[in-house]
C-alpha cells in the first residue's frame, strides 16, 4: 500500500496485540523493524518476522530506553504503541495513588523518553515521523478507569506539544485513538469488567468486550489490529508528511 522501504522503525510494546500488528504491518511494507517490549520472547518472535532484533525494554525507564536507542541508532519512524490499563476504578478514590503513577509512567512519560532518545537525530537530519498510540478514552471519559482514561487525554496532549516543537524540523508527530480492538488487553479487561460492573456479571471477556460493541460503536463491529496497522503506515508514508499535531480515530463512529 505505502513504499516504506529503507526506512527504519521502533515499535514500543510491539510483542503482542496492536503493536505486534504495526511492526508486521510496517515491515509488510519494506520498513526495518525493532521490537522493544518488557516481555522479551514475544518481542524477539515479532523482530524476528520484521527483520529487526528485539530488546527488553521498560518504555517507562528512562535509562533503559536511553540504553536501547544507543544501540540502534538511526529511527525515521518512532511508534510509541506500550500502553496498560487500570481497572476498575468508580468512584475514582478505588485506583490507588500507585494506579495513577505506574499509568501515567508507562502510557506518558514513556513518550517522552523515546521522544527524547530519538529528538536530536531527527531534528539534525530534518525528518522523522512519530505515532503515539492513544485511545478513544483520551478523546471521550471512561469512568471506570480514570488513571488510563486521564493517561490517554495527557498522550493527546503531548502530540501536540511534541508537534509543535517538532514541526520547524519536518518532524510530525500525530496521535491515532483506537476504539475497542480485542487484544490481550482486552482478554484482561474483559474479566475485570465481568466481576466489577454493572450488568456483566456471569460473562466472559469476550462477551463484555461484544456488549461494548453493540452499545457504543455506530458501524457495529470492533476495530481490527490491521486496520490500526494501516493508519500507521500512511502516518508514516509520504502521503502525510504535511499533517502533525493531530489527534486521529480510529473508532467506527464512537466519537462523533
Ligand atoms: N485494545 C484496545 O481496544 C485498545 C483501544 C484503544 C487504545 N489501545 C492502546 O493500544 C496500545 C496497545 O494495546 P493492546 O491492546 O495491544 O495491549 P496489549 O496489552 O495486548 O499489548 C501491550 C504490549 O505492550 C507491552 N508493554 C506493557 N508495558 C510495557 C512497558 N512498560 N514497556 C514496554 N512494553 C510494555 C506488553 O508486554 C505487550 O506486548 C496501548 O497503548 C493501548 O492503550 C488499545
Amino acid at each position: 500500500m505505502f513504499d516504506l522501504s529503507g526506512k527504519i522503525a521502533v515499535v514500543t510494546g510491539g510483542g503482542k496485540g496492536l503493536g505486534r500488528a504495526i511492526a508486521q504491518g510496517l515491515s509488510r511494507q519494506g520498513a526495518t523493524v525493532h521490537v522493544l517490549d518488557v516481555d522479551t520472547a514475544a518481542a524477539s518472535e515479532c523482530a524476528a518476522s520484521c527483520n529487526g532484533f528485539a530488546a527488553q525494554c521498560d518504555v517507562a525507564s528512562h535509562d533503559e530506553v536511553l540504553s536501547c536507542f544507543a544501540e540502534i541508532g538511526h529511527v525515521d519512524f518512532l511508534v510509541n504503541n506500550a500502553g496498560v490499563v487500570c481497572a476498575p476504578g468508580q468512584p475514582f478514590t478505588e485506583n490507588s495513588e500507585e494506579d495513577w503513577d505506574r499509568t501515567f509512567a508507562i502510557n506518558v512519560k514513556s513518550i517522552r523518553n523515546t521522544a527524547s532518545a530519538v529528538s536530536e537525530q531527527m531534528r539534525d537530519r530534518g525528518d522523522g515521523r512519530i505515532v503515539n498510540i492513544s485511545s478513544v478514552v483520551g478523546v471521550i471519559a471512561a469512568p471506570f478507569m480514570p488513571p488510563y482514561s486521564v493517561s490517554k487525554s495527557a498522550v493527546n496532549g503531548l502530540t501536540r506539544v511534541l508537534a509543535r516543537q517538532f514541526a520547524p524540523y519536518g518532524v510530525t508527530v500525530n496521535a491515532i485513538c483506537p476504539g475497542f480492538v480485542w487484544s490481550p488487553l482486552w482478554e484482561d479487561l474483559g474479566e475485570v469488567m465481568a466481576k466489577t460492573s454493572d450488568g456483566t456479571q456471569g460473562k466472559d471477556a469476550r462477551e463484555v468486550f461484544q456488549g461494548r460493541i453493540d452499545t457504543l460503536v455506530p458501524m457495529g463491529r470492533p476495530q481490527t489490529p490491521e486496520e490500526i496497522a494501516d493508519t500507521v503506515a500512511f502516518l508514516c508514508s509520504d502521503g502525510a508528511c504535511n499533517i502533525t499535531g493531530q489527534i486521529l480515530s480510529v473508532d467506527g463512529g464512537i466519537t462523533i
